[in-house]
């Protein structure tokens, strides 16, 4: 991420090779036949059960995959809608600073990655359907979903402006997942091998590419001066947080609706009785716990959280959200007595 990188096409060029090299296959490349364990969690919970308080062992469990389900669908979203920004975010600004050869590869090989990684979310998601036998649509209303979305809307017009909301965004998010597999790699033999095994094959590839966003925002800083570009340098990076937490809440709230579910799953019956626990929080509280101690929620929510891109806000000068300082409650393994592993559902 320094000066060097940046136009150093030697070293540039090593981390194509080892992109390709290591590159993994979506369908060889996991363990696709694990198929998933549905009497385990996905995630591990604090004790607050992200913001249900009080939540029994069979609650627990149905909010620990239900937030892994989120988890992999906010990825696999934001993965996916970069795709929609490709023209307009990344080749147009290539372009006009005719860079190495090797930051146009690099581009490629970031959106094919993507593109695969958001399809193993997904596939992951569909698979923990069949074996529950819940209908795939059904479990979608609970989702996060991009398309369509103002948040997206506002993203491109930003990109269509000369702005580079997006690069930001996409910074955060390869910092979040990279979090978030250290979580799950504390508790890996207490959650479902099938998840695990989604989200390593997921680190191991954005470890490899994490930089290319900051790549890319280093190049847009270097891009001529005028007063737009100053204002957008300035401005874009809280844009994209604003339009990011406000599209996630939002999102998070879908949750309500698994309470004219309940006649259509058991699973949907077990998140719908979590739901008069959150009630009891009073709106300050379940604001603090979203954006400060909640496990995943604050680590997406609060750009705090987010150590690279807080630096590299720092040296744009750019203007960051001032969120409140993240006090994320420790995450234990899940007792053994936390599973309901024979029988689920009564
Ligand atoms: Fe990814
Ligand atoms: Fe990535």
């Amino acid at each position: 991420m320094s000066d060097s990188h940046l136009f150093d096409h030697v070293a540039l060029a090593a981390q194509v090779k080892r992109q390709r090299k290591y590159a993994w296959d979506l369908d060889k490349g996991v363990q696709w036949s694990l198929g998933v364990d549905t009497t385990l969690p996905f995630l591990p919970l604090d004790s607050q059960s992200i913001a249900c308080p009080g939540a029994s062992q069979e609650q627990r469990l149905a909010l620990s995959q239900l937030v892994g389900l989120i988890i992999n669908s906010t990825i696999s979203e934001m993965e996916s809608v970069i795709t929609k920004l490709r023209r307009v975010a990344w080749a147009e600004p290539l372009r006009e600073f005719s860079v190495n050869p090797e930051m146009w590869e690099l581009g490629d090989l970031f959106f094919i990655e993507e593109n695969k990684h958001a399809l193993a979310f997904n596939r992951f998601n569909q698979l923990f359907c069949q074996t529950e036998g819940i209908d795939p649509e059904q479990l979608d209303r609970l989702l996060p979903k991009a398309f369509g979305s103002l948040f997206l809307k506002a993203v491109i017009a930003n990109a269509k402006s000369g702005g580079h909301a997006f690069w930001w965004i996409v910074a955060a998010v390869e910092e979040v997942s990279l979090s978030l597999f250290q979580d799950i790699h504390r508790v890996r033999d207490s959650i479902d091998p099938l998840y695990y095994e989604v989200h390593k094959k997921h680190m191991e590839e954005e470890k490899r590419h994490h930089n290319y966003a900051f790549l890319m925002l280093e190049l847009i800083e270097r891009r001529s001066f005028s007063l737009k570009r100053l204002l957008h340098r300035k401005t874009d990076l809280l844009f994209g947080q604003l339009f990011s937490s406000g599209w996630v809440l939002g999102e998070l709230n879908k949750i309500f609706l698994a309470e004219s579910m309940t006649n259509d799953h058991p699973f949907f019956q077990v998140i719908a009785s979590c739901l008069p626990l959150m009630r009891q929080l009073t709106i300050p509280e379940l604001m603090s716990r979203l954006f400060v101690s909640a496990p995943y929620v604050s680590l997406v929510l609060n750009t705090k959280n987010h150590r690279l891109t807080s630096r590299m806000a720092i040296t744009h000068r750019a203007f960051n959200f001032p969120f409140p300082d993240p006090n994320i409650t420790p995450l234990a393994p899940p007792e053994p007595t936390e599973r309901p592993l024979k029988k689920k559902y009564g």
